[in-house]
């Protein structure tokens, strides 16, 4: 009998790479690496769970460039060359699944905890993150220059690694969203003030990561498709600079919502409805005239859903975090008829974020250990 879930199971092609399925393991820091950012055994474990589970491509958890741009004190680290072992080790388990793997690339901004940068925070601009009241100290065009290297840097070494593709996190308020984003950015130099000078860090940085990837390595760019707070992003903004994006040789854009501030649009609570940012994802796929595949996030909790939103062409992959958190099996649930078994995220945000938040390792309040596969 055909599976009425098919089209979730179709390969498709992103830049040079084939996925074998439209199923994306969403980014999602996990706080089980060393305080260096070195991959451990128990990271290792709780992706190949995952991959054994059918996820088509795993976008590994946003990994800082540069330990000044640290947001967590365990989290993933690509900042220097002896992390480079250990990466590669985590890429040959992803692969041997068949499964290709991401890792994204990130700099935490204003966003953070100097406690855990162990250095003051930088930022656009010298304004206080309304979540994590800490002010940063306004980036010098040297601190700019520096960092967009260190974001290159990353990227040569998870080409070293072996990963397939490279996002990079220009989303959720840290720091390349704060350079597009009039909420935070209010410098007077080249890198503040019209929509064309906020992108030039952004802009910047893709070009830094091509340059040292080389133009057939498939990027792809997380984006705020809306921040929802006064004064920042909105759609028909991020529709624009998607298009730049595209023209800036990114191979695929995926789109997600919200900075600190308006957090409830990243990581949504049990009462959004699933899809959030289905219509944004339609609309940036509309402005770029679907030129590269379009990814989606936010609060989508079931295969009926996920189905719906390529069944109408609004995305081309979808993205799927707390879901796999909560049920490594997903994919392999879905593939095999047995959608009724999934163990569905509540969204009650407790395990994953709400322990995240405290600095403590990832868990779930229905699979509690997410490490431990059976
Ligand atoms: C614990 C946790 C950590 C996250 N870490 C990241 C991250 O490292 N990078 C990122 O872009 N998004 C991160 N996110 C956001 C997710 O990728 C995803 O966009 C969001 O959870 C909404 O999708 P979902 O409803 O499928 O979970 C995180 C979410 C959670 C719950």
């Amino acid at each position: 009998m055909e599976n009425k879930f098919e089209v979730l199971f179709r390969s498709i092609k992103v830049g040079s790479s084939e996925v074998k399925n439209k199923i994306v393991m969403a980014p999602m820091v996990t706080n089980y690496c060393g305080s260096d950012g070195v991959v451990t055994e128990r990271l290792k474990d709780y992706l190949v769970a995952r991959a054994k589970g059918g996820a088509g491509l795993i976008i590994v958890e946003a990994a800082y460039v540069h330990p000044g741009g640290r947001g967590f004190s365990n989290q993933i680290g690509i900042y220097k060359d002896e992390l480079i072992e250990g990466l590669r080790d985590l890429v040959d388990l992803i692969h041997q699944c068949g499964t290709k793997i991401a890792i994204q690339l990130f700099h935490c901004g204003r966003q953070g905890h100097s406690s855990v940068t162990g250095a003051p925070l930088i930022a656009p601009s010298p304004l206080p993150c309304p979540i994590c009241r800490e002010m940063p100290l306004e980036m010098t065009l040297k601190e700019i220059e520096d960092t967009i290297e260190a974001f290159g840097r990353g990227a040569r070494r998870a080409k070293e690694a072996g990963f397939d593709f490279i996002e990079i996190h220009g989303a959720h308020g840290y720091l390349i969203n704060e350079f597009l984003s009039p909420y935070s950015n209010r410098r007077s130099d080249e890198y503040g003030g019209s929509l064309e000078n906020r992108t030039k860090f952004p802009l910047e940085v893709v070009q830094s990561v091509r340059k040292e990837v080389g133009k057939d390595f498939p990027l792809i760019y997380r984006i705020s498709s809306a921040e929802f707070v006064p004064g920042g992003l909105t759609i028909e903004d991020t529709k624009s600079f998607a298009l730049l994006l595209v023209e800036n040789g990114i191979d695929a854009i995926d789109v997600s919502g919200g900075v600190y501030e308006s957090h409830e649009m990243i990581i949504q609570p049990a009462d959004m409805p699933q899809g959030i940012f289905t219509d944004n994802a339609s609309s940036i796929r509309a402005a770029i005239r679907a030129r590269v595949p379009v990814i989606v996030a936010g609060n989508i909790k079931d295969p009926y859903k996920a189905k719906e939103i390529l069944d109408e062409g609004k995305a081309d992959m979808i993205a799927l975090g707390r879901a796999f958190l909560a049920d490594a099996d997903f994919p392999i649930k879905v593939m095999t008829g047995k959608e009724k078994e999934i163990c569905v995220c509540q969204g009650c945000n407790k395990g994953c974020i709400g322990r995240l938040f405290e600095d403590k390792a990832l868990s779930c309040v229905i699979n509690p250990t997410p490490d431990k596969p059976e």
